[in-house]
């Protein structure tokens, strides 16, 4: 949606087909915490005005550990650079009011997508929609469909590499409608386990446990989730907790995983269609938007001057920024979660870890300029 907004405001006409309904895709609680780099994307998209006026400036984040939390003053620690607390629903919701605003089109329930002659110079894209088959001859294609999506795997598999890790835990997710525990995110490693304290707005909250990654929602009451919550953080700020009944409640996998190369002949991927990052740097929606940038410029760059420099440069400028954020994700869920299977020596070495970090600027300063999001 972003990627169709930012071509149409250069004269690039392109489709959206959405699997799922409108109604589907505004119902889920996906990520929270935007870059400056996708603020200042979405601005130029012309889809940041609410974001401006609501979304909540971070200019730090604590991390808990031992009972005590530490304040990491991101914005000190990098000249300035905040993060911004603004819901990717919300996002979405921006992004469908603009395609419509402009005249876009975005189909939604496109079933039975299929990609066409990707390796040739002229591609298509067949699918069915309320019945009926249709077709879209066009120039390229951006798999911008998921994980699950069917750009990937319509690439041949002698071509695609993939690098994965699995986590044996996933996170279980709540949100509920009181006024977040504290005013910046909190990041708690404890023996029993990850918990985050995260927000949607002052009277919108989002908490997440570290959980075995086979738990099912149901399993955790609404009550076993916040006397849990509780424990794990420091004594005072779990009495400063304000319990309420959940609004949504899901348990997400934690995988790290990047598929290579991002382009097929004139299939370029996009986002989570090629790579998948833990949550704990809060990197998946931003990796995707500076996927969209990379690739927008591109074919704004072929367009407009026939130069397509930036489209055979695209997977590996891409690649180059996803590798960094998989290492500060994956990095991040080592530090904070525990992995029951490596032992004591390595809790004695993750611990050492956290003492390190507060104890050094420069530490803190590499953490804090990787979650504010790396240059483009
Ligand atoms: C969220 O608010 O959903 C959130 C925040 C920070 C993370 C992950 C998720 O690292």
């Amino acid at each position: 949606m972003l990627l169709s907004q930012l071509l149409h405001l250069q004269g690039v006409e392109s489709v959206v087909l959405e699997r799922r309904t409108k109604t589907h895709v505004m119902g889920r609680i996906r990520a929270g915490v935007l870059e400056q780099g996708t603020v200042d994307l979405l601005r130029e998209a012309g889809v940041a005005g609410r974001l401006e006026a609501e979304g909540l400036i971070h200019e730090g984040l604590d991390i808990a550990f031992a009972g005590r939390r530490h304040r990491l003053d991101l914005a000190g620690l990098t000249g300035g650079r905040t993060v911004t607390v603004y819901g990717q629903t919300e996002v979405t919701r921006d992004l469908f009011e603009a395609r419509e605003r402009l005249g876009g089109t975005v189909v939604d329930c496109a079933e039975d997508v299929t990609l066409h002659d990707l390796a040739g110079d002229a591609p298509h894209v067949t699918y069915r929609h309320a019945g009926e088959h249709r077709r879209i001859n066009c120039d390229f294609i951006a798999g911008c469909d998921g994980f699950h999506g069917i750009s990937r795997s319509s690439i041949p598999s002698s071509v695609l590499r993939e690098f994965e890790q699995v986590y044996a835990f996933g996170w279980i997710g709540v949100l509920s409608r009181t006024p977040p525990v504290s005013p910046e995110l909190i990041y708690a490693s404890h023996e029993r386990g990850f918990a985050l304290c995260s927000m949607r707005s002052p009277t919108l909250s989002r908490y997440y446990l570290q959980c075995p990654a086979q738990d099912l929602p149901e399993q955790w009451t609404d009550e076993r989730f916040w006397e849990e919550l509780k424990r794990r953080l420091p004594e005072a700020t779990g009495d400063d907790l304000v319990a309420g009944p959940s609004v949504e409640k899901s348990v997400a996998p934690m995988r790290s995983y990047v598929a290579e190369p991002l382009r097929y002949g004139r299939l370029f991927l996009v986002g989570d269609a090629a790579h998948i990052v833990p949550p704990t740097g809060a990197k998946g929606l931003n990796l995707a938007a500076s996927d969209v940038h990379y690739l927008w410029h591109a074919l704004v760059d072929y367009y407009r001057r026939n130069d397509d420099a930036g489209l055979q440069n695209y997977s590996e400028n891409a690649l180059a920024r996803v590798w960094k954020c998989e290492r500060f994700s994956w990095w991040m869920t080592s530090l904070l979660h525990r992995f029951p299977e490596t032992g004591p020596f390595r809790e004695r070495v993750q611990r050492a870890e956290l003492d390190y970090l507060f104890s050094s600027r420069a530490a803190m300063t590499s953490l804090a300029e990787n979650y504010v999001g790396l240059p483009y």
